[in-house]
């Protein structure tokens, strides 16, 4: 099988379950790492067996690497993207796809004026949960889906993050750290979205650091702490989510959507697996669905290896960055719906991801890709 050669830049705390997860497919083989810090590339070099550990120059200059994989901190996520297009290499990106929208438009037209692939973080949606969930809209167990229920709710990550400040500026902030795992999922059962409508808090302008080294330390907080938004889906459904910093406690679900039929509850948008929960109309009670798609472990990184095979087949890729740019146009809705006290209009949109096929997993993912492109 044709392999594509792949190189991370940005050797931190998520690296490790890349540089792990991208030794089980065929397809793509990482050959190169680099960060800011050569030492912390080093270190993940010699840990994983990399043959090349480089400054991030010298990583885009080396014309053997077919692929960047962008791990850097979201500040830095765009021109990082830009540098590895303007090298001539496919992108792959973490979430989210770039803290201001002018920048992932860019990011768009470069790819699209070179001719390259632009994929991007979160590939949660190719996991065993997900992947179910959608299989059971498709056939029709709920009818047709009528609105749906997101909520993500914390106190805040200065209790634990060593290093919290960057969760309360531009670009933190609990919708854009947690809400592409949200949104991408919403758009993937639900198809794109048609305008928001949101109301936003900053609770807090100051908060308190209680995770150490920087104990005591004072963060002033620069983004909204408190979201709650609506979408209109071109599909007809409304969504209600919730993204917070400042709730100390709830007992709502993370995404359940709500058909003409039933209603089924959907796992935590920021895992691969279950569970699953299905009620129909006249069922008496919840039932838990057996998962018919593997991938249900942490798979970070199948985003890439479906990209590599997209790239080979010449199809666009599952978690593509029309998708994820219009997640970051969703995201900054509701903060501008908010901002100027009305809906706002996508001006963006995107393909609902194919549902991958039955019975895919770890074992058979290169022969299925290549077989049937996984569509
Ligand atoms: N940590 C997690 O649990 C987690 C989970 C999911 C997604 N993510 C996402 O992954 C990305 C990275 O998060 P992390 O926790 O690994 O952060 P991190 O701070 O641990 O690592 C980022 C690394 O990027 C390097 N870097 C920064 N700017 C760079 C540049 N211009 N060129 C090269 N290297 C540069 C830093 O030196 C650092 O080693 C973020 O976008 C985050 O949203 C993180």
């Amino acid at each position: 099988m044709e392999k594509l050669s792949a190189g991370i830049i940005g050797c931190g705390n998520i690296s490790s379950i890349y540089f792990e997860n991208l030794r089980m497919f065929d397809v793509v083989e990482v050959t190169a790492c680099a960060d800011l810090d050569i030492e912390r590339a080093k270190a993940r070099a010699e840990e994983y067996h990399i043959p090349h550990a480089y400054t991030p120059e010298e990583l885009l200059s080396d014309p053997s690497i077919d692929i960047v994989i962008n791990l850097t901190i979201p500040a830095v996520h765009a021109e990082v993207a830009q540098k590895g297009l303007q090298a001539g290499k496919h992108v792959y990106g973490e979430k989210p796809f770039a803290v201001k929208k002018e920048d992932g438009k860019a990011i768009l037209e470069t790819a699209r004026q070179k001719g390259l692939y632009v994929g991007n973080a979160p590939d949660t949606f190719l996991g065993g949960g997900l992947q179910t969930c959608r299989k059971l809209l498709d056939d029709g167990w709920i009818g047709k889906p009528v609105s749906a229920s997101a909520f993500m709710m914390v106190p805040g990550h200065e209790r634990w993050h060593p290093d919290p400040a960057f969760y309360y500026q531009e670009g933190g902030g609990p919708m854009f750290d947690m809400g592409p795992y949200y949104l991408t999922a919403l758009a993937f059962l639900l198809g794109p979205v048609k305008r928001v409508t949101g109301s936003v808090n900053i609770t807090y302008p100051e908060r308190t650091i209680t995770s150490q080294p920087r104990y005591g330390e004072k963060i002033k907080v620069e983004t909204p702490t408190q979201i709650n938004g609506v979408m209109d889906f071109c599909n007809g459904a409304v969504a209600s989510i919730i993204t917070s910093f400042d709730t100390w406690h709830h007992q709502l679900p993370h995404i359940e959507i709500y058909g003409t039929e039933g209603s089924i509850v959907v796992p935590d948008p920021n895992t691969f697996g279950g569970p699953v929960y299905l009620r129909r109309h006249d069922h008496s009670e919840w039932t838990e669905v057996p998962l018919s798609h593997g991938f249900t472990e942490n798979s970070r990184g199948i985003g890439v290896a479906e990209m590599a095979h997209a790239i080979l087949t010449g199809k666009e890729p599952q978690a593509n960055s029309r998708l994820s740019y219009h997640v970051l146009e969703v995201m900054h809705g509701f903060l501008e719906s908010s901002k100027k006290d009305q809906h706002i209009y996508m001006t963006s949109s995107c393909d609902q991801p194919d549902v991958l096929p039955t019975g895919i997993s770890k074992q058979n993912f290169d022969a299925v890709m290549t077989r049937e492109g996984g569509r």
